[in-house]
């Protein structure tokens, strides 16, 4: 298993990637409307937005995890808005009350821009297939990432994870992160990058 960056030959592994952890780090395949719903929220916006931010694990065979970052999370926002969403939200009419919950999240300009956004500008999404996790694969990718926004001078970065994600709240906490606010949507969590 190896790190590398990010190349446009990933791009279907990071769906895969991205729906078999998308269930609060269990596998969401089948759990909405369209198995696309997830990937064109968390992942493909970021791997087109900023290819240079977005790096993989790499089995020998495809990619099995990746860490995808945005470095000014209101510029990201603002493209999400008016440059992404609109290109796929046809795809997503939002059946059911979670699905809805997450298009109307999808659709709302403002719902990335966390209170401490200018002391965390950059945010970032990481997924690891089962087979990958546990091997500390999880914190160099969170280094490869902390490092590369470092060297653009970014000074911080946070993530959002969800409420009933404790595994992945308790790998953030281990790799440096600090909780910033919660909610019922999930907890706030961020980290310096020096
Ligand atoms: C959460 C996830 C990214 C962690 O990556 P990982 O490669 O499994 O974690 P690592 O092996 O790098 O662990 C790094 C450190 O965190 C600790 N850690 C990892 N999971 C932990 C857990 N559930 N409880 C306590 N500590 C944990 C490890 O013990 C390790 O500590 P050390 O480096 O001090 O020895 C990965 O398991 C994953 O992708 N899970 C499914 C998808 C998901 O939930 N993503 C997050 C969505 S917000």
């Amino acid at each position: 298993m190896r790190i590398r960056p990010y190349e446009p030959r990933d791009r279907a592994d990071v769906v895969d990637i991205c729906v078999r952890t998308g269930d609060n780090g269990q596998d969401a395949t089948g759990l909405h409307s369209s198995d696309d719903l997830l990937p064109d929220i968390y992942a493909l916006p970021y791997v087109t937005h900023e290819p240079e931010l977005a790096f993989v694990i790499d089995n020998g065979e495809r990619a099995v995890g990746y860490i995808l970052g945005a470095a000014d999370t209101r510029a990201f926002a603002e493209w999400f808005s008016s440059g992404w969403w609109p290109t796929v939200a046809e795809k997503h009419p939002g059946t059911g009350e979670l699905e809805r919950s997450i298009v109307a999240s999808a659709a709302n300009p403002k719902r990335m821009l966390i209170a401490a956004v200018d002391e965390y500008p950059a945010h970032l999404h990481i997924d690891l297939l089962p087979e990958a996790q546990g091997q500390g694969l999880g914190r160099r990718l969170i280094d490869t990432l902390t490092g590369a926004l470092a060297e653009r001078g970014v000074p911080g970065v946070h993530l959002v994870v969800g409420a009933a994600n404790t595994k992945a709240q308790a790998f953030y906490r281990r790799v440096g992160f600090a909780e910033l606010a919660s909610d019922a949507g999930g907890v706030v969590m961020g980290r310096k990058t020096a």
